[in-house]
């Protein structure tokens, strides 16, 4: 969507800021020993208590109010009995709606005690999202995004996932404009306008180059192929003047 209003800017801070808080608040009851379904329904919880709904359940009946994702698996892990162990790189993926307005955000957390690897992973995770984010400003380019993070990543040797794109969002969780490249894409020409809103959400790897489903029975997690650690550090932004404007900070 398109900010064309202050009532539309607030809707957008109030779900967005819910969603941050609730990955935050997550986040903060991960514990070693605990099943990916107890942490999604802390999240649930939340997001009730708040007057929000899970989008990807609103949407496309996804099962479970968030997206946790372990391990060898980059996004859409299912909520379940899987356990979280010391060392895991757990990601979490939380996108809700509130008065038909809707956020996106997402991270991905070491369990502590996590390798060295996995903690630079982490952290050049969460600089690859800022790198994109500073390219947001009405009038560039949407390629520029991607021509940014491609480059941080090469120089630093990581690889990044090419089919999960960035995408609008704000009145559903998925729309125009769509697939957003987080990867240099020499066929993007679009520019950013005033008021887009929209994610920017790399996922930077240790070596997968594509995330793809495996499992007949659970069409939704996709796992990075080659098999390789990934992260994916997100947020919705709205395109301004001065720069991103952004609606997924916690309190
Ligand atoms: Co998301
Ligand atoms: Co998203």
């Amino acid at each position: 969507m398109v900010v064309s209003s202050n009532e539309d800017l607030e809707n957008l801070r109030e779900i967005g800021r819910i969603c941050a808080n609730t990955i935050r608040t997550m986040a903060a009851a991960m514990e070693p020993g605990m099943t990916t379904r107890e942490l999604d329904l802390i999240g649930r919880r939340f997001l009730e208590d708040h007057g929000a709904q899970s989008a990807p359940e609103f949407c496309y009946q996804f099962p479970g109010a968030t997206c946790i994702s372990v391990n060898e698996e980059v996004a859409h892990g299912i909520p379940g009995e899987r356990v979280i162990a010391a060392g895991d790189l757990v990601n979490i993926d939380v996108s809700a709606l509130k008065d038909g307005y809707f956020g996106d955000t997402g991270a991905s957390f070491g369990v502590a005690p996590v390798a060295a690897r996995t903690g630079r992973l982490l952290r050049d995770g969460k600089r690859a999202l800022s790198k994109g984010l500073a390219q947001v400003k009405t009038g560039a380019r949407y390629a520029a995004i991607g021509d940014v993070i491609g480059k941080f990543a090469q120089k630093n040797g990581y690889t990044l996932i090419r089919n999960l794109a960035s995408h609008g969002v704000g009145k559903s969780l998925h729309e125009d404009p769509s697939e957003i490249a987080t990867w240099p894409d020499r066929h993007e020409k679009r520019l950013m306008t005033e008021g887009q809103v929209f994610t920017v959400e790399p996922f930077l790897s240790l070596g997968a180059t594509v995330a793809e489903s495996e499992d007949d029975e659970d069409a939704w997690t996709l796992y990075g192929y080659p098999r390789a650690l990934t992260v994916q550090f997100e947020h919705t932004v709205v395109v301004s003047r001065n720069g991103p404007i952004i609606l997924t900070l916690p309190d």
